[in-house]
C-alpha cells in the first residue's frame, strides 16, 4: 500500500466516494467540535527542529510557517475525526525537542495511547536519536502505547541523508506500529498521520471490547481469568471517554 493510498479519494477530489481508512469511512471534523465518543492522548516527540510543530499545525490547521519558533515546554492541539458513526478526539501534546527541557517532557508520557516520533530525512543525527526517544518513551509510558515513526521534510529530497528503506527496516525491527514519510511544508501525509493514529487506536479499542465480550472465565483457572478480564477492562477503560486522559 502506498503511504497515502487511503485518502486517495480526497486528494483526487472525488466527492462521490466516501473517504476510507482501514475498514472505516471517515470524516475529519473541525478542531472545535465538542461532542465525542472516545478520546485518546497522543504525544509528538523527536529532536529539536525536525518539524513536530509544523507537522501538527499542517494536519490540524492546514498552515505552514517557514520561520523556526522553538516550542517551549509543549503545545496542545485537538484533532476530531468521525470513524463510521463514532467521533474520536485525539488530544495531541506537541513537545519541545530541546535537550534543556527533556526531563520536563517525560511527565507527558504518562497515559499516552500513542507516541509519534519524528525525525528529519535530511539530518542523519535526528534519525540516530530515535533510539534515545524510544528508550525514553518505553521507560516512561505504558508498554501498550502505540508508536509511529515519521520521517519529515520529504520535500527536501535532494538533501536526503536517511534512506527510506533504512528507516522502514529500523521501524520493523523496533516494532513500531506505522512508518511513514511526510512533509509539513507540502502537506504530503501530514493529516494522514493523525487519521491513521485514530484508526489504529480505534481498532485497538474494539479489539479489547471484543475480548471483553468473548472471554469466558475458565472454571479451572477462574482466578487467572478474573485477573485477565480485569486487565482487559483496565486497558479498555483507560482508552474510553472517562478514563483515558
Ligand atoms: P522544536 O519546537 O524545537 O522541538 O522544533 P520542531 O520539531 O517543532 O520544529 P518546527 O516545526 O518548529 O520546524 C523547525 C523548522 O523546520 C522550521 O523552520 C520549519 O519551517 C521547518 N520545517 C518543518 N517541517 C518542514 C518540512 O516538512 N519541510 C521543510 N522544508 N521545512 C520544514
Amino acid at each position: 500500500m502506498s503511504d497515502n493510498q487511503e485518502n486517495q479519494n480526497q486528494s483526487e477530489g472525488d466527492n462521490t466516494k466516501p473517504n476510507m481508512v482501514g475498514k472505516y469511512e471517515y470524516e475529519v471534523l473541525s478542531e472545535d467540535y465538542t461532542n465525542f465518543d472516545l478520546s485518546f492522548k497522543i504525544i509528538v516527540i523527536g529532536d529539536s527542529g525536525v518539524g513536530k510543530s509544523c507537522l501538527t499545525n499542517n494536519a490540524i490547521k492546514n498552515t505552514f510557517n517557514d520561520a523556526y519558533n522553538a516550542t517551549v515546554g509543549f503545545e496542545f492541539f485537538t484533532f476530531n475525526i468521525k470513524l463510521n458513526d463514532k467521533v474520536i478526539k485525539l488530544q495531541i501534546w506537541d513537545t519541545c525537542g530541546q535537550e534543556l527541557y527533556r526531563s520536563l517532557i517525560t511527565n507527558f508520557y504518562r497515559n499516552t495511547s500513542l507516541a509519534i516520533i519524528v525525525y528529519a530525512i535530511n539530518v542523519k543525527d535526528t534519525f540516530e536519536d530515535i533510539e534515545m526517544w524510544l528508550r525514553e518513551l518505553r521507560a516512561h509510558s505504558s508498554p501498550d502505547a502505540k508508536v509511529f515513526l515519521i520521517g519529515n521534510k520529504v520535500d527536501l529530497e535532494n538533501e536526503r541523508e536517511v534512506k527510506k528503506e533504512e528507516a522502514e527496516a529500523y521501524g520493523k525491527q523496533n516494532n513500531v506500529d506505522l512508518f511513514m514519510e511526510a512533509s509539513a511544508k507540502t502537506g504530503i501525509n501530514a493529516q494522514l498521520v493523525f487519521i491513521k493514529a485514530a484508526q489504529i487506536l480505534y481498532d485497538n479499542y474494539n479489539l479489547y471490547q471484543d475480548k471483553k465480550i468473548n472471554e469466558k472465565p475458565d472454571l479451572e483457572t477462574e482466578g487467572e481469568g478474573d485477573n485477565y478480564n480485569q486487565k482487559l477492562k483496565a486497558n479498555a477503560d483507560q482508552n474510553d471517554k472517562k478514563g483515558c486522559c
